[in-house]
């Protein structure tokens, strides 16, 4: 009922908008009629520029600063990582829109460096920005952590994850699991290649490995009599947790049973981590802006760009705005876009995670969860706000340049023709096992099979309006550094952010 009142209204406003637009280009009043035209696009694409404000309303209450702070000592703090070497800020760095500082993201047994000169061994993909993730009704690559009901506030069907968790470890209507996020913050310190921790002590690569025994003399819990690893995992952070003095202190200000001297339990971390999260909601762009009537907060080349985003290029048929994508930029559905296959160079210390396919230099996308073959090679539309701060593009960064990840979309067969890692700007360890593409391109997103020409000034107005029309500034290095802690409740040494010079830090 209310779904169809909004189409009725956004179609009439939509041919207001048109009228306009004529009015406007007859007038020339602004500039070739660019700002009723683009209103009149965005309203037929269902953009309101409101979604940050409807936040709180949303969560049903006020961001909690003091919980959002704990939050936020939890994302830097190693505490969290059995071996006390790796966090979520190692990956999710402040200094690049809390999104990866590498093509492909590097977890334990790194150099405490977050930045260019990270090393370590490498995962599998690109840490995404966890910058407006409050908004994601499906979060992963592959999308494969769900809000069933479509919506990540609404845990009225429950959230679905893969096995172990599957749909009953965050079910329906759950009062503590409220939000998507709450529910995802169980599972990084369980990912033993992020935080977790293990080696072989035969070598990193290779089925033999075994993942229990980090050849430190460390050993991670065995699985319980279910096979279920996650929650020994959690329960052997939670001891950490609960034997850390101030970390007693700060749960217990916030929750009456910690005080009176019960455990930390797992969804009081999580919660904390949610908070923080919903403290990083940076979506007031100039797209925003203009939709609420600041005409002049965009540029005309940007407002010639996002013409052609929403018409002509097309690009919103994926990175969508209306209804459950939440004005993010994303349909949350996965697509095959054709991107270069990159993985780690085999061997000792290269990478720890076994890709896909016969050489071992895949990735299947969509398929990994599904198992369903017509998923190979499947990704979520990425979300597209704020890409100016990232240094690397989509899943495996096989790109390090916004205008080369745009201009892929527009002749895929070419870009993968002349990809060469060298110049796309990866690091070495990156160029040496590219993987197959003629599997991928035979299943390329009929949206994306013919090419699209655009003039150099359409691309580059394209361009200026994706990196500059989509930036929150706030969203910036020199904004967010500051929420890097000078120390942490546990003790451990802080991660080193090579962009974080010192003096921006908050003192803790
Ligand atoms: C080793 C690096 C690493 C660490 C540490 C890490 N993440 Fe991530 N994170 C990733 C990667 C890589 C993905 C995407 C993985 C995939 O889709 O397969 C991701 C995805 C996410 C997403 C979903 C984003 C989206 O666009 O859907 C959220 C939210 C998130 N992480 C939060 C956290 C939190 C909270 C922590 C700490 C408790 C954490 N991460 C620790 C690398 C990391
Ligand atoms: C068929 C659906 C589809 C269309 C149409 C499409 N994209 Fe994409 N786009 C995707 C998918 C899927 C990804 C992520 C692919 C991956 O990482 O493997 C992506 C990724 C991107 C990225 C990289 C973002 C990041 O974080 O890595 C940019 C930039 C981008 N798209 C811009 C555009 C522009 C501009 C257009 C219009 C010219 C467009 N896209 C059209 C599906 C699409």
């Amino acid at each position: 009922m209310a779904r169809a009142t909004f189409g009725w209204m956004a179609s009439w406003v939509a041919a207001l908008g048109f009228e306009l637009a004529m009015a406007g280009s007859a007038t020339a009043a602004d500039g070739n009629g660019l700002d009723v035209r683009l209103s009149a696009a965005l309203y037929a694409a269902g953009f309101t520029g409101r979604v940050e404000e409807s936040l709180p309303r949303r969560l049903g209450r006020p961001v909690n600063r003091q919980l959002a702070d704990l939050g936020r000592l939890l994302w830097f703090d190693k505490s969290g990582g059995l071996h006390s070497d790796n966090t979520c800020g190692g990956c999710h760095s402040p200094a690049t829109g809390f999104g990866d500082s590498q093509s492909m993201a590097i977890g334990i047994q790194n150099n405490n460096l977050v930045g260019p000169h990270r090393a370590g061994p490498r995962n599998q993909r690109r840490t995404p920005a966890a910058v407006n993730v409050a908004f994601y009704p499906r979060l992963m690559w592959n999308g494969r952590f769900a809000s069933l009901s479509g919506d990540p506030f609404d845990n009225s069907a429950g959230f679905s994850f893969p096995p172990p968790e599957g749909t009953t470890r965050f079910g329906p209507n759950d009062p503590i699991i409220t939000h998507l996020l709450i529910a995802q913050a169980h599972m990084p310190p369980t990912e033993l290649v992020e935080v977790a921790g293990f080696t072989g002590t035969r070598g990193t690569i290779g089925p033999e490995f075994d993942p229990f025994d980090d050849g430190l003399g460390s050993v991670v819990p065995p699985p319980d009599a279910s096979g279920y690893r996650n929650e020994p995992i959690r329960q052997a952070v939670l001891e950490r947790l609960n034997s850390t003095p101030a970390y007693r202190q700060k749960f217990g200000a916030l929750f009456p049973s910690v005080a009176a001297g019960g455990p930390i339990d797992f969804s009081m971390f999580s919660r904390a981590i949610a908070e923080f999260e919903f403290t990083l909601v940076f979506a007031d762009a100039p797209i925003d802006r203009f939709a609420r009537g600041e005409t002049g907060a965009m540029s005309e080349a940007q407002k010639r760009g996002a013409l052609i985003f929403f018409g002509k290029g097309n690009c919103v048929a994926c990175h969508a705005v209306a209804g459950q994508s939440n004005e993010m930029f994303s349909d949350f559905r996965n697509h095959v876009i054709g991107v270069p296959q990159v993985a780690p160079a085999f061997g000792v210390g290269r990478g720890n995670v076994i890709f896909d396919g016969p050489g071992r230099n895949e990735d299947f996308g969509l398929e990994q969860v599904t198992g369903n073959p017509a998923d190979r090679y499947k990704f979520r539309s990425s979300p597209l706000r704020n890409a100016a701060l990232q240094v690397a593009f989509f899943h495996n960064g096989a790109f390090t340049r916004l205008e080369d990840a745009i201009r892929h979309h527009l002749d895929v067969a070419r870009s993968v023709r002349d990809y060469d890692p060298i110049t796309a700007g990866l690091d070495n360890d990156l160029t040496l096992a590219i993987g197959p593409m003629a599997p991928v391109l035979a299943r390329l997103d009929p949206l994306l099979a013919t090419p699209l020409e655009l003039r150099p000034d359409e691309f580059r107005d394209l361009l200026i309006f994706v990196r500059d029309g989509l930036l929150d500034e706030r969203a910036r290095r020199e904004n967010l550094c500051k929420l890097v802690p000078r120390s942490v409740p546990s003790g451990f040494t802080v991660l080193q952010f090579e962009r974080c010079p010192a003096r921006e830090r908050e003192d803790h």
